[in-house]
């Protein structure tokens, strides 16, 4: 059986059948009081000011451009990009009753179609695990930031999610899995180096960790029920190890001593002037 893990998801949106599943899901995160707390430090990190011209790219229902455009005010404009039609539709829905500066594209992150040095800062939100090129993304991102311009990305790092079971070995076979199942699952602890490589300045990074114990709301984002099934079709884990492994996660929700942590890393960098 093959070990290659499949790709899709947030990867491609729109050919996803369940489009509906990923609108929810990013409407299920930003509700999430992790979810505020992180966000509101990347917004602290970048420093936004009034009138600043600021680039979402992978805006999904565009929550975050409109934050944004609320710290600019007028003078400034707030840019989602999204490679989803399905997305862009909800984010121009979702901006419809309000009259802050924001604008929404349909655009590629490995290409974006905007002139160079067109934003004072430029953010990515959980976009670049998504992304087959990270460094042509990231290249593109700079290109179009002003000099001085700060740049920011925000990754949750699926090396080191864990989730607390005795099947050790069955538990890190099916992460490891899982993991590879994303274009860049490893993508928040390289996005350090990558900064560096690509010469940016005051370059740093935060973590921070989310940890649930609530297992339904964790599985309707994460679902690792499905996922374990999708890791048993590809030879990972046998069907027995995976019946054993999804028996005993459903026990620990329904004992209430389910527990998973993810960690997210946040990288900030200025293009220098
Ligand atoms: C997990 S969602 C995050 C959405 C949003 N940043 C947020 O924080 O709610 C990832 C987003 O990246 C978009 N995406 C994936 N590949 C992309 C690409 N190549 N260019 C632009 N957007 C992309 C997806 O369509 C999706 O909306």
């Amino acid at each position: 059986m093959s070990r290659q893990a499949p790709r899709a998801g947030f990867t491609d949106v729109d050919w996803e059948t369940d489009r509906e599943f990923y609108v929810r899901c990013l409407e299920y995160q930003s509700s999430s009081p992790f979810t505020q707390m992180y966000k509101r430090r990347t917004f602290d990190l970048l420093d936004m000011r009034p009138g600043h011209r600021v680039l979402d790219v992978g805006c999904g229902l565009g929550q975050d451009v409109l934050a944004m455009a609320e710290l600019i005010g007028p003078t400034g404009e707030a840019v989602g990009l999204d490679l989803s039609r399905t997305m862009i539709e909800e984010a121009r829905k979702r901006s419809q009753a309000t009259d802050l500066p924001v604008s929404y594209y349909h655009g590629d992150a490995h290409g974006l179609p905007f002139a160079d040095g067109s934003f004072d800062r430029c953010h990515a939100d959980r976009t670049f695990q998504h992304l087959p090129h990270p460094e042509r993304a990231l290249a593109e991102m700079i290109r179009v930031t002003g000099p001085g311009g700060k740049l920011l990305i925000v990754e949750p790092d699926h090396e080191t999610l864990v989730i607390d079971t005795p099947y050790r070995e069955v538990t890190r076979r099916f992460l490891a899995f899982r993991s590879d199942t994303l274009a860049q699952g490893d993508i928040a602890h390289r996005l350090y180096r990558m900064f560096k490589e690509f010469r940016l300045a005051d370059v740093a990074v935060e973590a921070a960790t989310q940890v649930s114990t609530d297992y339904e709301a964790t599985n309707s984002v994460m679902r690792f029920d499905g996922g374990i099934r999708v890791a048993q079709e590809h030879g990972v884990v046998t069907e027995e190890e995976a019946d054993r492994w999804v028996a005993y996660i459903e026990e620990a929700a329904r004992e209430d001593r389910f527990l998973c942590a993810l960690t997210y890393f946040i990288t900030v960098g200025r293009k220098p002037a």
